[in-house]
């Protein structure tokens, strides 16, 4: 089985750039086409798919799966740039709303997804109120011997980098004693810092992927303004071998090759 997961597609109405210079709309349908050249079985999108919550931002989302021949299923959660009502009435498939949350466990795949919503309206960080856990608590505990990969926005561990630390998900530690008490969790799959981050919680590797258009510059000092860079989107191809995920990074742009390696002979 195989997930492509694709974060952090920052979408405008059709023409407006994001932060000034990011053509994040282009940026996202190349990356969609590019994920579907590896024939995913799903596609999973993790939040920010809208950089201001615009209806017009998600009805250019809609626009773009219809355009795409031949995607598989797919399926997608907020982040604190999106607004769930209009997410949910510009995709109600993709985003459907339940309890007033965009959440859900998607059955009938090898491995069970669970999509988790972290969105908190007018905040930037992200967390699991008391609803959304027990909602958590009880999926995860209905299918106990069925390898999960649990999908949210805001990460659950600080990365290093201080301005998005401080927006992460809030108490994370309620969130890594949950992640204890389910260890069919095998893969937690994160979007929200614009880069690929990597570390374990409990018996989960937990993942943040790099966003489909401008990453967060890479700097480790606590007090690092916040800023982003060029350097290529990308996006996740995870893997389920049917005993562990095993994860792919893939970029969204074009480059030279692929190259046969020549034998030793040939020089
Ligand atoms: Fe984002
Ligand atoms: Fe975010």
């Amino acid at each position: 089985m195989l997930i492509a997961q694709l974060t952090d597609l920052h979408l405008r109405p059709r023409g407006l750039p994001a932060n000034r210079v990011v053509e994040t709309n282009m940026l996202a349908a190349r990356a969609l086409a590019a994920a579907a050249r590896h024939r995913p079985d799903v596609i999973l999108l993790t939040g920010d798919l809208a950089d201001r919550g615009e209806p017009g931002a998600y009805r250019e989302l809609a626009r773009m799966l219809a355009a795409e021949p031949g995607l598989p299923p797919v399926f997608a959660l907020p982040g604190n740039h999106d607004d769930r009502a209009a997410m949910n009435e510009a995709l109600p498939a993709l985003a459907p709303l339940a309890d007033g949350f965009i959440q859900r466990a998607v059955e009938g795949f090898p491995a069970r997804l669970v999509l988790a919503d972290t969105l908190v309206p007018g905040s930037s960080a992200g967390a699991l109120c008391a609803a959304r856990l027990a909602w958590l608590e009880t999926t995860l505990a209905a299918a106990p011997d069925r390898p999960t990969l649990l999908a949210m926005h805001h990460p659950p561990f600080a990365t290093g980098i201080g301005h998005m630390d401080r927006i992460a998900l809030q108490d994370p530690e309620e969130f890594a004693a949950l992640l204890a008490r389910h260890p069919q969790v095998r893969l937690v799959a994160c979007g929200h810092v614009h880069r690929p981050v990597v570390t374990r919680i409990a018996e989960a590797a937990v993942m943040i992927a790099p966003s489909v258009a401008h990453q967060v510059a890479l700097d480790l000092r606590a007090d690092a303004p916040s800023a982003f860079v060029l350097e290529p989107g990308a996006f996740l191809l995870h893997r389920w071998t049917g005993a562990a995920f095993v994860t792919h990074t893939a970029l969204v742009e074009a480059f030279p090759g692929p190259f046969p390696f020549l034998g030793a002979a040939e020089g």
